[in-house]
């Protein structure tokens, strides 16, 4: 079974702002990535629109063919951004203000009456929902008793410990997939994936939905780079 790929373009849009300006053109580097084979976009605006700007995710929303995800804290703010915009995908992100990045998925058992709320007012308009978890079927048994259609993993701590012990890394992601799908929830994965890592995880999770990977696809895509534009440059100043 085919997994989707979607190009998460915080990263993009993290370089745009140190400058500025408008370089890299976040709705270019979209389209090219598209044009380049993503089954989809991610992007992750957060309150303090430090990468991602509100403004982006509606300019975005009016280029995006492909699938196209928007995570975040379900924060009102939020809730209206995806609402007016009716994206693919929403996934949901217990994300504090402060957090350099996500570093936990949800409590799903603690959360139960707020998220269940925030995935009908979603899926009332046709959204699909995606539940951000840790690997415990416990969690992933509630995402799917609320009504998800898809819960994400944490990739984190199989990324930490892949180059250590793969086997031990993956195993309890395969016990949470193996009672995902039992349940018949949707998977998708995403945090600290790369090349070097994505295969075996590919390999072990049955039913693997999609992966959504920023940071690693730009740094590799910034490496395969390096060769080419530096002869280009040595071309012209020789
Ligand atoms: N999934 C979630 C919920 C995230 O917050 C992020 C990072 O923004 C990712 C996936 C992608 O992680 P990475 O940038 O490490 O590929």
């Amino acid at each position: 079974m085919k997994t989707k790929l979607s190009v998460n373009v915080n990263k993009i849009a993290t370089l745009r702002n140190s400058r500025g300006q408008n370089m890299p053109n976040l709705s270019k580097v979209v389209q090219d990535i598209e044009k380049f084979g993503s089954d989809g976009i991610t992007i992750h605006p957060r309150p303090d629109e430090r990468h991602i700007k509100y403004s982006d995710a509606l300019d975005l929303s009016k280029i995006v063919k492909s699938e196209f995800n928007i995570e975040g804290n379900p924060i009102e703010r939020f809730m209206k951004l995806v609402l007016e915009i009716n994206p693919t995908q929403v996934t949901l992100v217990p994300d504090g203000v402060n957090n350099i990045t996500s570093n936990s998925g949800w409590d799903t058992i603690r959360h139960s009456d707020f998220l269940y709320k925030k995935i009908q007012e979603l899926k009332s308009s046709g959204i699909r929902t995606s539940i951000f978890v840790n690997p415990d079927p416990k969690m992933i048994k509630r995402a799917f008793e609320i009504g998800a259609d898809r819960i994400e993993l944490y990739t984190y701590s199989y990324a930490h410990y892949f180059r250590t012990d793969k086997e031990k890394a993956i195993s309890e992601y395969y016990q949470s997939a193996k009672e995902a799908n039992k349940l018949g929830i949707g998977i998708n994965a995403g945090h600290d994936l790369n090349l070097e890592n994505i295969g075996f995880f590919k390999e072990k999770i049955s039913n693997l939905l999609e992966v959504s990977i920023g940071h690693a696809l730009i740094t590799e895509s910034l490496y395969n780079g390096f060769e080419n534009i530096i002869s280009k440059y040595k071309a012209i100043l020789k």
